[in-house]
């Protein structure tokens, strides 16, 4: 493993993988590597000559100070479990180096970035589509991992290259989750001993909404998820929807033809969960 800390070396690096002809597989990642970064890892690894990774807290994608300061730093640890399943190289650059402009670039995301996620962190998606596509244009991976925990990036990462010709493949990993249904994040760690307890309803809920799909109303859906999360002391719904999958759509009523998720953000005491099922 070698770690790279700023653009000039990486682009070196770059040159010469693609001078002898070796795929790239990309995973960007923010740090508090967990076994869900791991799972992107080995894919990459497995799937291509090269594996590189990025550790990067970007700073652009947080709307909330106090979210980004308290954000977890776990560098050591980070390189250390990449290492041990065998990335080749970890880009670790520093703020400056991935953000020399002052003014920051502004992405028409054709509203994907309003819904949702968009509507409770405002240009969060801005900030997400800047980094990635900064990303892109200086590894130039020939595939690019992501987890579907993160359904809307996720679609917005997808709408991004195919809308700047980016000529990179965009590889959907299924979330992975803790044994009592928690899907994995970074933000776990954060959570307390009570608020863990309690995080695991949310994709419960989510199984039970995706039954109930079959004979209730959305409008009736979302009302029993609401009840159902807020009846935990410690948990508060922030959103709830169900939209068409590549357009993020709200839908009004499920229509066999389409392809429809569940989205769910939920506070767990101060801690802001995200999840998602398939619903069709
Ligand atoms: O999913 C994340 O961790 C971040 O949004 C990403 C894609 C690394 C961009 O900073």
């Amino acid at each position: 493993m070698r770690l790279i800390y700023n653009k000039f070396e990486l682009e070196q690096i770059i040159s010469r993988i693609k001078e002898e002809n070796k795929s790239i597989g990309f995973v960007p990642t923010m740090g508090a590597i967990h076994k869900g970064h791991l799972a992107l890892a080995s894919r990459a690894k497995t799937e291509n000559d090269v594996c590189i990774c990025s550790i990067f807290v970007n700073p652009t994608q947080f709307n909330n100070s106090e979210d980004l300061k308290k954000y977890p730093r776990t560098l050591k640890s980070d390189i250390e479990l990449f290492t041990q399943i065998g990335v080749d190289f970890i880009f670790v650059p520093s703020e400056s180096e991935m953000y020399p402009e002052s003014k920051i670039e502004q992405i028409n995301l054709d509203g994907l970035d309003k819904v949702m996620e968009g509507k409770f962190r405002p240009g969060h998606f801005n900030g997400v589509s800047v980094i990635v596509k900064k990303f892109f244009l200086l590894i130039k991976p020939d595939k690019a991992y992501f987890g579907e925990k993160d359904f809307q990036q996720l679609t917005i990462i997808k709408y991004l290259v195919k809308k700047l010709n980016i000529p990179v493949e965009i590889i959907p990993c299924a979330t992975i989750r803790e044994a009592d249904g928690l899907a994995m994040s970074s933000r776990n760690q954060r959570l307390n001993a009570e608020e863990r307890i309690q995080a695991p309803i949310i994709y419960k809920t989510l199984k039970e909404a995706k039954e109930l799909t079959k004979n209730e109303s959305i409008d009736n859906i979302k009302n029993i998820v609401k009840e159902k999360i807020n009846s935990h002391s410690l948990l508060k719904l922030e959103y709830f929807e169900i939209v068409e999958s590549d357009t993020l759509v709200p839908a009004l009523k499920i229509n066999e033809e389409k392809h429809y998720t569940a989205c769910i953000a939920v506070f767990a005491g101060k801690i802001r969960l995200i999840d998602n099922i398939k619903i069709l």
